[in-house]
């Protein structure tokens, strides 16, 4: 169904989000009467092309949303924390990929496979989750919907355009120095990404956990709407430009066979099941980059725990862990709206 909204705004239109934001509008047949691109004020006058017209990026200011009807935002939280408001006394509906208001208790947090309904409880702004948890949640709610869902470890392989534009071109830098010899010195990272691995994304947060890691717990809660779920996540940076990867272990309250398990991915809206290991076929990010589906390959059934199953789990951190995310939701916003006008 072709979504249409008279006047969109995209906010961090400049941003490693926004740009995948602007080619998601096209592909998934998002429709505008007017488009405004804003960012910060270093992008003010820049031209950005979007359906082969280029449009000037405006820097952002509570004007910039009069008479906006609907904003996709890609910016940092503290960012997001300023201008989301403006936005929404102006009457703009927000879908928001940042942290800021996502455990906000009257903000839906939205995954369309999963839980579309949560939408139209909105009161103006509707959050995106973080992109490790989106594609962990899209691959667990076939298991959980057929057997429920009793516990999760993940452990996460993230890559660096989770951390922004500047972080992915830290990588390029920090490996072209390391190939010369040179001393890297970190700036988006806590430790040189280059041929490395980082075991920390996000700041120290509650009992040895990360920002991220709690990120994952929460968020998959509130989705779920099941805080009786046992998480336990270990995040990882590691030196990809595009595509995160977790190894996914779950326990479920019913034991599957495996073959049911195959079929529930292979159904699963969202997901895309490559998985012959016979023939070295699995998901991999170079493989899933620049692709809007969930990935799984791997699955195992657990050698001693009926209930309990493993997977490889890989999707494109800037397609389905933000800006394809974003914008099925803003689609469903413009359809929803489009129902009660009608
Ligand atoms: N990257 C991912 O995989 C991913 C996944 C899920 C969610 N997210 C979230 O999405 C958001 C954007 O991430 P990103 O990776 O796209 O970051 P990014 O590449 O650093 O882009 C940030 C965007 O925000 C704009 N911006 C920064 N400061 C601003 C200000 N003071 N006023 C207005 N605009 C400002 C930037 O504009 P300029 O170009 O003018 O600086 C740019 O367009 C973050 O909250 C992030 O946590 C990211």
């Amino acid at each position: 169904m072709s979504a249409m909204v008279n006047r969109l705004a995209v906010v961090g239109a400049t941003g490693a989000v926004g740009q995948i934001v602007l080619d998601e509008i096209q592909r998934q047949g998002l429709t505008f009467e007017d488009i405004r691109l804003l960012a910060s004020p270093r992008s003010a006058g820049k031209e950005v092309e979007i359906g082969g017209k280029r449009i000037v990026v405006q820097a952002i200011s509570p004007e910039a949303f009069n008479d906006v009807d609907l904003v996709i935002a890609s910016t940092p939280d503290d960012v997001a924390a300023e201008f989301v408001p403006w936005a929404v006394e102006r009457g703009c509906v927000v879908v928001d990929e940042s942290a800021y208001y996502r455990m906000q208790p009257e903000v839906p947090l939205v995954i369309p496979e999963v839980n579309p309904d949560h939408v139209a409880e909105h009161r103006g702004i509707i959050s995106s989750p973080n992109c490790s948890t989106t594609q962990m949640v899209v691959a667990l709610h076939p298991l959980r919907k057929a057997a429920g869902l009793r516990r999760v470890v993940v452990s996460t392989y993230q890559a660096v355009s989770g951390a922004g534009l500047a972080a992915q071109q830290e990588l390029t830098e920090a490996t072209r120095q390391q190939l010369e010899g040179k001393l890297v010195k970190p700036q988006n990272f806590q430790h040189n990404i280059a041929f490395n691995l980082i075991p920390q994304i996000g700041s120290h947060r509650h009992q040895g956990f990360t920002s991220e890691e709690i990120k994952m717990v929460r968020e998959t809660h509130k989705i779920f709407r099941d805080d009786t779920i046992h998480i336990n996540a270990t995040c990882v940076r590691v030196p990809v430009f595009i595509g995160h990867s977790e190894s996914i272990y779950c326990e479920t309250k019913e034991p599957l066979e495996l073959d049911e398990v195959r079929e529930l991915f292979r159904n699963a809206p969202g997901v895309e099941l490559i998985d012959d290991l016979g023939a070295s076929n699995y998901p991999m990010p170079t493989t899933c980059a620049g692709r809007p589906e969930v990935f799984v390959g791997r699955v195992r059934k657990d050698l001693d725990n009926p209930c309990g199953i493993s997977f490889w789990c890989v999707s494109d951190n800037l397609r389905k862990g933000a800006a394809t995310n974003a914008v099925q939701i803003a689609k469903l916003v413009a359809e929803q709206s489009a129902a009660a006008r009608s």
